[in-house]
C-alpha cells in the first residue's frame, strides 16, 4: 500500500505516529512561515503542516508549488494541533510533514471541489467524476450502497433470492416506450431492453423459486422528470402461494426495516391503507402526501343551483381550507389564481372565502352567496376563524388534479411537507384499466398481467372501466416508492385481458406466447411489486431529484454529457446492422 493511514482516521490518540498518507491537495495555505494543505480521500481531510526553520526547505518548496486536486504521498509525524477543529474527526491532529512525493499533477478544476461548489448542474455533469469527490455527493452513495446492503440483508433472511434476468429481451409493454438494441446476428430483428423484468420474474415463479429479488436496471424511453430517469434502478421483488396482504406485509416489513436501520425511525402502527377511489376523493391524487391535513371537501350540493354559473357547469365543486390564510392579501390571492391557470393545470379560476379573525366572511362569490351560506361552507371543512378557503370548479379530473397541486404548493407555503418527517401509506384497489381518449381503447393502468378483483370479474365484460385491481401502490411524502400487483395465473383470463386491451389472439400469442404457454404448466398464484431504488434513496437523503444519488446520470434530456451520449454511429456500423438513419442530426 501507498499509504499507512486514510485522510479520516488519524485523533489525538494517534499523536506521535510516523504515518503515510495519500490523497487529493483540496487546500493550501501559506501563511509566510507556515504552509497548510488540506489533504483530502474518500475518508476524510487531514491538515499538513510545514514550518520555516523545522522543516526541510525543499519540502515546503515542494509545497508551494502544488496546485488543487494534485495526487500526493506525504510522510510525517502526527502532532496535536494548535487551535483544533473540533466539526471534523481529525480536527485535534495535524501532519508535521517530512516528505512530500508528488503522484500526479493536476490541471485547474472547472469548479471548486467543496461542500458549496461554484459549479452549475451541467458543468458538474460533464466533469462528474470531480463531482463525486465532493463530500455531499460521496455521502449519496455511500447510502445507497447501505440501502442496497441492508434490502440484501433483510431479504436473505426472508428466505428471497436474487436472480439476474437478461438485459437484452423483447418488448414487454409496461406503459412507457422501449430502448431498442438492433440485432446484427438476426438482421432487420431488435432486442427491447426491459422496462421491469416483469415476465421474467412471473416465469421464475412457474419455475418454482417461490421468493425472488433482484436489485435491476430497467429502461424506459419517457419523459424525465427530477424522479424520472431513462435508466434506473428497482429492487424487484415476487413471491408465490401469497395473497395481497401477504405482499403488503412482507414488503411494509422490508420498508419498516430500512427505516429503522438507515434513518433510525421506528413506525410503530401499521401503514395506512386508502383506496385509489378515496385517494383521488380527498387529496385529488394517487399519491397523497399526508404529512398534512387540508384534506378536499367536495361542495356541490352546497355551491350548485345559486346561478352562479362556473359551479352550475361544472362536474365538480371541491375545495380545501387553508389554516391561518384569511389574510392573504390580494396579490397573494391573485398569485394562486395564476398558480392554478397555468396551462399545466388549466383551472379556469379559483374562488376564495376568508373566513376572518372577527367571525366574518368574505369571498369572491359574495354576488352569488349570502354570509350564511358561506358559513355552511365553512362548517363543512370545520373551518376555523383565520383560515382560508380555496375553491375549483370544472371537469372532475382536471379540477381534482390542480387542487392536489394547490394543496401541496399550500402545504409547501406553511412549512407542513417537513423532509424529515415520513408519512407512508398503501394506496390499494387501482382500477385495471383506464381509457384513453386519443386511441379510443383501454390501457392497463398497472401492466397487463395484474388480475382483477374476483368481486369485479363479473364486470369484465359489460363495464371493464369500472373493474378494480389488485394492485397496490407504496406512497411515501407524496412520491410513488414502489408498486405492484397479484398476478393473473390463469391462461384463460390472461387471455381475455389481452382480448380487452385490443390484442387479437395471433398479436398476444406473438408477444406473449411464452408466458401464456408457462401458464399451462403448473403456474402457482403469485404476485410482487418493485421498488423505486433511486427513489428511495433521495427520499432516505432529503432530496427531490434522483440524479444526486446516481454516479452517472442523465440529464432532462436523457443525455450524458460527460461522454456524450447518445451519439451517431459509424457508417461501417450501420451497414453491419442493415440500418439506414434517415434523420440528419444537427451539426453540433
Ligand atoms: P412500476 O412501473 O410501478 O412497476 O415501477 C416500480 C417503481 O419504479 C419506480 N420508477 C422509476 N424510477 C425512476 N425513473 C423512472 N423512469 C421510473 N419508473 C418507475 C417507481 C415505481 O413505483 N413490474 C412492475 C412492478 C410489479 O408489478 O411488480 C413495475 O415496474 O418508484
Amino acid at each position: 500500500m501507498l499509504r499507512t493511514h486514510t485522510c479520516g482516521e488519524l485523533n489525538i490518540q494517534s499523536a506521535g505516529q510516523e504515518v503515510i498518507l495519500t490523497g487529493w491537495v483540496q487546500r493550501i495555505r501559506d501563511k509566510g512561515g507556515l504552509v497548510w494543505i488540506d489533504l483530502r480521500d474518500r475518508y476524510g481531510i487531514t491538515q499538513l503542516m510545514m514550518e520555516e526553520g523545522t522543516s526541510d526547505p525543499a519540502v515546503i518548496e515542494t509545497a508551494k508549488e502544488l496546485g488543487r486536486e494534485f495526487v500526493i504521498q506525504t510522510k510525517g509525524l502526527v502532532i496535536e494541533r494548535v487551535s483544533k477543529n473540533l466539526k471534523i474527526p481529525t480536527g485535534e491532529i495535524e501532519i508535521k510533514v517530512s516528505e512530500i512525493k508528488v503522484l500526479n499533477k493536476s490541471k485547474l478544476p472547472p469548479f471548486t471541489i467543496e461542500d458549496n461548489t461554484d459549479g452549475g448542474e451541467e458543468l458538474r455533469m460533464k466533469y462528474r467524476y470531480l463531482d463525486l469527490r465532493r463530500t455531499p455527493v460521496r455521502r449519496n452513495l455511500e447510502l445507497r450502497h447501505r440501502m442496497a446492503i441492508e434490502t440484501r440483508i433483510y431479504l436473505d433472511k426472508q428466505k428471497f433470492i436474487e436472480i439476474e434476468t437478461p438485459v437484452l429481451i423483447k418488448s414487454t409493454p409496461e406503459g412507457a416506450r422501449d430502448f431498442v438494441v438492433p440485432s446484427r446476428m438476426n438482421p432487420g430483428e431488435f432486442y427491447a431492453l426491459p422496462q421491469s423484468p416483469q415476465t421474467f420474474k412471473q416465469l421464475l415463479m412457474v419455475a418454482g423459486y417461490d421468493r425472488y429479488y433482484q436489485i435491476v436496471k430497467c429502461f424506459r424511453d419517457e419523459d424525465l422528470r427530477a424522479d424520472r430517469q431513462p435508466e434506473f434502478t428497482q429492487i424487484d421483488c415476487e413471491m408465490a402461494f401469497v395473497e395481497q396482504n401477504d405482499i403488503l406485509n412482507t414488503f411494509e416489513g422490508l420498508t419498516k426495516y430500512l427505516f429503522s436501520r438507515i434513518k433510525e425511525v421506528d413506525f410503530a402502527d401499521p401503514f395506512p391503507r386508502m383506496s385509489y377511489a378515496d385517494a383521488m376523493k380527498q387529496y385529488g391524487s394517487d399519491k397523497p402526501d399526508i404529512r398534512f391535513g387540508m384534506k378536499f371537501e367536495e361542495l356541490d350540493d352546497l355551491g350548485k343551483g345559486r346561478d352562479f354559473k362556473v359551479f352550475d357547469d361544472a362536474g365538480l365543486v371541491v375545495g380545501i381550507c387553508v389554516p391561518g390564510c384569511a389574510d392573504y392579501t390580494r396579490k397573494q390571492l391573485d398569485e394562486l389564481t395564476e398558480f392554478v391557470k397555468k396551462p399545466q393545470l388549466g383551472a379556469k379560476g379559483l374562488v376564495y372565502i376568508r373566513f376572518n379573525l372577527d367571525g366574518t366572511i368574505k369571498s369572491s362569490v359574495d354576488k352569488f352567496f349570502n354570509e350564511t351560506e358561506l358559513k355552511s361552507w365553512a362548517e363543512r371543512f370545520n373551518a376555523q376563524p383565520g383560515d382560508l378557503i380555496l375553491v375549483l370548479a370544472g371537469d372532475i379530473n382536471l379540477t381534482r388534479k390542480a387542487l392536489n397541486e394547490l394543496r401541496l404548493e399550500m402545504g409547501g407555503r406553511l412549512g407542513l411537507r417537513k423532509p424529515d418527517t415520513y408519512a407512508p401509506l398503501w394506496v390499494v384497489d387501482f382500477p385495471l384499466l383506464e381509457w384513453d381518449q386519443d386511441t379510443a381503447r383501454f390501457y392497463a393502468m398497472h401492466h397487463p398481467f395484474t388480475s382483477p378483483k374476483p368481486e369485479d370479474i363479473h364486470l369484465l365484460a359489460g363495464s371493464p372501466g369500472e373493474v378494480r385491481a389488485n394492485a397496490y401502490d407504496l406512497v411515501i411524502n407524496g412520491v410513488e416508492i414502489g408498486g405492484g400487483s397479484i398476478r393473473i395465473h390463469d391462461k384463460e383470463l390472461q387471455k381475455n385481458m389481452f382480448s380487452i386491451l385490443g390484442f387479437t389472439d395471433e398479436q398476444a400469442q406473438a408477444q406473449f406466447g411464452f408466458l401464456m404457454n408457462a401458464f399451462e404448466f403448473g403456474a402457482p398464484p403469485h404476485g410482487g411489486l418493485a421498488f423505486g431504488f433511486d427513489r428511495f434513496c433521495a427520499l432516505f437523503g432529503g432530496s427531490d431529484s434522483i440524479r444526486d444519488y446516481i454516479a452517472f446520470p442523465k440529464n432532462n434530456s436523457g443525455r450524458d454529457v460527460m461522454i456524450d451520449s447518445p451519439a451517431i454511429i459509424s457508417d461501417e456500423q450501420l451497414k453491419e446492422l442493415n440500418l439506414k438513419v434517415t434523420f440528419e442530426p444537427a451539426k453540433k
